[in-house]
């Protein structure tokens, strides 16, 4: 999916330039890709040169006023650096990061998002199973590592993008669920323990048709902190689609399992992950998908309805084990 470039294409033209990363201003092509609202991201194709080129906003595109220090550009790119040498292959190269650019490997035309495929109700168990599982190796290959904690111990991009809009609006608009929003968020902070990439959904996953293809982008708001805030956030996503597409809950709830396998499967050494947080997480997580600064876009009002009880009883009344909140979908 391509749109009509919005940064200044002169400009990063003379960067690539001057980089020595493209020879020649001329016959340099600049596409805008869809789906960002807090960077802009765009293809540049010249002579010898095919990449994404990405340079954060301060200003989000979404309709609510939301604003974030464009430093976390160079978190992104440090992250990915970390995350390819600790799992090879499933993160883009980092080609160049300067002067408020990144420039990262393109992923092949034919790949496309794991939220296009989830969305179109394909859910490959596969897939969700290789998330988990190399979700699992950066925690396990991170947790408790000092130099890990400090180069990744800045939590601010992730208050702005995350914990403020989500977690702390949500709290403002459920006066009554201000005690587990709270709880959570505390819990949070006291367990920095892990890489904790920070909107590991399905819009950052990128996917070809081999089983080996998967790349998972967007490190804008990695930190070290808590090992839930992750898995919750891939679960929470696929009730958010259980409840959009019903007929396929059956294979998004297989999807969350084959995931928290995969997960479980690599995180030995690592510390424990704490089930009553993950579900607290999940249910802040679908809450903010409709009350929070930047709502799912393709739910209906009756889906809000149903994601709204379903994220409230999970702070409220938690049950026994995350995938069980399948069972509360009617
Ligand atoms: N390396 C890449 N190769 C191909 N497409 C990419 C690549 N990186 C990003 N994209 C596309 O651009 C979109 C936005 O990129 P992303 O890094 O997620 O930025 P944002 O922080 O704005 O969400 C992605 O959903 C994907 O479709
Ligand atoms: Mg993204």
């Amino acid at each position: 999916m391509t749109a009509p470039a919005v940064l200044d294409t002169a400009a990063l033209t003379r960067h690539l330039v001057e980089r020595g990363l493209i020879s020649s201003p001329l016959d340099v092509e600049v596409h805008g890709l869809a789906g960002g609202v807090s960077n802009d991201v765009v293809v540049v194709r010249a002579p010898g040169f095919d990449a994404v080129v990405k340079r954060a906003l301060s200003r989000l595109r979404v309709t609510e006023e939301w604003l974030a220090d464009p430093a976390r550009l160079g978190t992104e790119g440090r992250a990915l650096r970390l995350a390819g040498r600790l799992a090879p292959g499933v993160v883009p190269a980092v080609i160049d990061l300067a002067g408020g650019y990144l420039v990262i490997e393109r992923a092949p035309r034919t790949w496309r998002t794991w939220k296009q495929d989830l969305l179109a109700a394909t859910v490959d168990v596969a897939v969700a199973e290789r998330l988990g599982r190399v979700l699992g190796r950066w925690q396990r290959a991170t947790a408790g590592d000092g130099d890990v904690a400090g180069a990744f111990g800045d939590v601010t991009a992730f208050g702005q993008l995350r914990v403020d809009p989500f977690h702390r609006t949500v709290a403002g608009r459920h006066p009554d669920l201000a005690d587990p929003i709270h709880q959570t968020i505390e819990i949070m902070a006291a367990n920095r323990t892990c890489l904790v990439h920070g909107d590991y959904t399905p819009k950052n996953v990128l996917v070809g048709s081999a089983a080996t293809d998967l790349w998972v982008i967007d490190w804008e708001v990695a930190h070290v902190g808590d090992p839930t805030f992750d898995p919750a956030w891939t679960v929470g996503h696929l009730l958010l689609k259980s409840v959009h597409r019903p007929a396929a809950a059956p294979a998004y709830a297989a999807a969350a399992r084959a995931f928290l396998t995969g997960l479980d499967a690599e995180r030995p050494g690592a510390a424990a992950l704490d089930p009553a947080q993950l579900i607290r997480q999940t249910g802040c997580l679908l809450l903010a998908r409709v009350d929070g600064r930047s709502p799912a876009d393709y739910l209906t009002a009756v889906g809000r309805g149903q994601v709204r009880s379903l994220g409230r009883g999970l702070l409220l009344d938690p049950p026994p084990t995350l995938t069980d909140a399948w069972e509360r979908l009617t």
